[in-house]
C-alpha cells in the first residue's frame, strides 16, 4: 500500500485497480453522485476509470485521486485528489465521501492537506476547484480551503462555481 499522506485522523493511499468494488460502493448512493452527472459505477465501468484514469495519473503527474482511510479503523471513507485536466491545462481538486461521514470534517481535513501537498511537495503553482452551483457542501469545503470564488461557468452541460488558490511560497 502506498500511503501518500496523513492528516490527524485520516490516511490517503493510492489506489490500485483490486479498489474498483470501493469506488462501486461509493458512487451506489444516488444522493453521493448528484450533482456529477456521471454515467452509473458497474464494476467495469469502475475498472476502466481506475485504469484509464485514476491510476495513469499517478504515473504521469505524481499524484491523483486518493482513497481516504481512518487511521485506526482503517474504513475507507472515499477520495480526495489533485487531476491533472489536459484540456485546461489546470490541476483540479476534488473529494467524494460516503455520505454517513458527511458533516464530520472529513472531507476539509483531507482537502486541506491535499492542498499542501500539491504546493509543497509538488511546487504546484495554481489549484482549481470546481463545484456544482447547488453544490452547498462542496463550495463550503472549497472556500474553507481557502480558495477564492472565481466565477460560474458551464463544464460539461453542469453550472458550477470555479475557484483557485496560487501557491504563496
Ligand atoms: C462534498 C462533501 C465531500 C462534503 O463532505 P462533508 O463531510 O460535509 O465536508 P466537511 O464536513 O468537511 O465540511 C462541509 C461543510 O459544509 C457544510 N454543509 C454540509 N452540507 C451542507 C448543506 N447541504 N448546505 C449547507 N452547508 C452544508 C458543513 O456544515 C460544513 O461546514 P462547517 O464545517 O462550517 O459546518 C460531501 O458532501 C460529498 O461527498 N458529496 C458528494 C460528492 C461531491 O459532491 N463531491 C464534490 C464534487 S465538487
Amino acid at each position: 500500500m502506498k500511503i501518500v499522506l496523513e492528516t490527524q485522523r485520516l490516511y490517503l493511499r493510492e489506489f490500485t485497480l483490486a479498489d474498483a468494488q470501493l469506488l462501486v460502493d461509493l458512487n451506489s448512493n444516488p444522493e453521493v453522485v448528484k450533482y456529477l452527472h456521471e454515467p452509473d459505477t458497474t464494476l467495469a465501468v469502475a475498472q476502466q476509470v481506475l485504469e484509464q484514469i485514476i491510476l495513469p495519473q499517478y504515473a504521469l503527474y505524481n499524484h491523483g485521486r486518493w482513497a481516504i482511510h481512518i487511521k485506526g479503523t482503517d474504513e475507507f471513507i472515499g477520495w480526495c485528489g489533485l487531476k491533472y485536466v489536459k484540456e485546461r491545462n489546470e490541476i483540479d481538486l476534488g473529494y467524494r465521501l460516503f455520505q454517513h461521514h458527511w458533516g464530520k470534517g472529513y472531507a476539509t481535513e483531507a482537502a486541506k492537506a491535499t492542498i499542501a501537498y500539491g504546493f509543497d511537495a509538488l511546487h504546484m503553482q495554481r489549484i482549481m476547484a470546481m463545484a456544482h452551483i447547488e453544490n452547498t457542501a462542496s463550495q463550503n469545503v472549497i472556500l474553507k480551503c481557502g480558495l477564492q470564488y472565481l466565477h460560474e461557468a458551464i463544464v460539461d452541460n453542469c453550472p458550477v462555481k470555479v475557484y483557485e488558490l496560487f501557491n504563496k511560497a
